[in-house]
């Protein structure tokens, strides 16, 4: 890329707050990128909608919170149980899972999504991209 080429960050106003509910998302096109937003505990997070993978539609796989393995005093499993503090998408083609909060990888996190700023003022919400 040359230099004084690079294309600038814009603010993209994408509509009411109530779009995104907690624990929701809201998929937006936004000039050719399709992002995904995700609110959770009042927070929210946008990533493009492109799965680290092999670029599956990951924004609109399911919401799920992360499954943990139980441990008793011995260290011996004794059964799975849903951390609802972490909640992840899971992509729709493969199942690879992110955490919403962090847009990385459960499991490696050499894979991660492509997060954009987001914001709400006055009950709007922006995405910059
Ligand atoms: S493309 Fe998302 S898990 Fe394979």
């Amino acid at each position: 890329m040359k230099p004084g080429s690079e294309v600038s960050a814009v603010q993209h106003e994408i509509g009411s707050s109530d779009l995104v509910p907690e624990r929701g998302r809201y998929i937006v096109d936004i000039e050719g990128t399709t992002i995904g937003i995700f609110r959770l505990d009042g927070v929210l997070y946008a990533y493009e909608n492109i799965c680290a993978h092999q670029g599956g539609p990951v924004c609109q796989g399911r919401i799920v919170p992360r499954v943990r393995e139980r441990l008793d005093d011995a260290k011996q499993a004794i059964g799975l149980t849903f951390d609802e503090t972490d909640m992840h998408i899971v992509c729709p083609w493969h199942g690879f899972e992110y955490s919403i909060t962090t847009g990385i990888h459960a499991g490696d996190p050499s894979f991660r999504l492509r997060a954009f700023p987001v914001e709400e003022r006055e009950g709007t919400i922006y995405v910059t991209c």
